[in-house]
């Protein structure tokens, strides 16, 4: 295992493009060993992603360590974080999950609305993304953009896919909608409103400004005597003669 301090987590840029036959070789062998999941893109599929700085790279030095690119379906409205790969000499030591945090944060600045996704078999992966704030879901959740879906055709479980409509197959799906951040953050102003208006109604109490109900209640229930009662009776008897 190398040594995790020097490695650099980046947003991949021109600079980094000797790195993309190594990259895909990687996740070839990767994908070989695993015999599921991680497909192989072309070389300029890489590279453009990269120029459009749409790409993830862990660098060691000048060695190549990680990376990780971002895809965008159904017109921007949902985001996959695709391709994760550490190289075999730096697993185990968070890599994947630097990787994963810096995608997941140029997702959010390039597209803060859509929702993120991705779909794995792995216990890593499925971890990590946890962390990050997916849950995981039903594939109905997912997008429904075609071109997306044809990138499951290199996996070796394709069929299972084809043969349940795309409604299951190995992998879990996991997803991220900022919308479930948002409604956290109002539900949570709406509780900070609620609480300082709570310790404002204890102060107006304490300085005695505000009776509490209990001894309003208490203070009318005394002045009302049955004289009183009789009396209220007489003259509403009275008035409606
Ligand atoms: C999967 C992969 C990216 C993990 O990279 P990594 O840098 O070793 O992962 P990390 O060290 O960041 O570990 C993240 C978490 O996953 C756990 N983890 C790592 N590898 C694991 C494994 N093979 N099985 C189960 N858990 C694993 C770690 O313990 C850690 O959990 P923790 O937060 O509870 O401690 C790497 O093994 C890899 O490149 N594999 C081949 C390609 C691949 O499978 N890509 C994923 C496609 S969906």
């Amino acid at each position: 295992m190398e040594n995790k301090d020097n490695i650099r987590v980046v947003v991949a840029g021109e600079e980094h493009k000797k790195y993309v036959t190594e990259i895909n070789d990687t996740i070839q062998r990767a994908s070989e060993e695993r015999g599921t999941g991680i497909a192989r893109r072309t070389d300029e599929y890489i590279l453009t992603k990269m120029e459009e700085g749409k790409a993830v790279i862990a660098i060691d030095g000048d060695k190549f360590a990680g990376f990780c690119y971002i895809e965008s379906w159904s017109h921007n409205k949902f985001v996959a974080n695709s391709g994760l790969i550490v190289a075999p000499q730096y697993r185990g030591v968070g890599l994947a999950k630097r990787i994963k945090q810096k995608a997941f944060e140029l997702s959010r600045k390039k597209f803060p609305d859509a929702k993120i996704f991705g779909l794995t078999t792995g216990l890593a992966v499925m971890k990590i993304n946890s962390e990050l704030g997916y849950k995981p879901v039903t594939f109905s959740e997912l997008t429904d953009d075609e071109a997306f879906w044809k990138g499951c055709q290199s996996c070796v479980n394709y069929d299972i896919l084809m043969r349940t409509k795309r409604t299951k197959c190995l992998c879990t799906a996991m997803l991220f909608d900022p919308q479930w951040e948002q409604k956290k953050n109002e539900k949570t102003q709406q509780e900070g409103k609620l609480i300082s208006f709570k310790k404002w109604l204890k102060n107006k109490h304490a300085s005695g400004y505000i009776e509490p109900f209990s001894a309003k209640l208490k203070r009318v229930m005394n002045i009302v005597t049955p004289n009183d009662f009789l009396k209220h009776k007489q003259e509403n008897a009275l008035g409606s003669m």
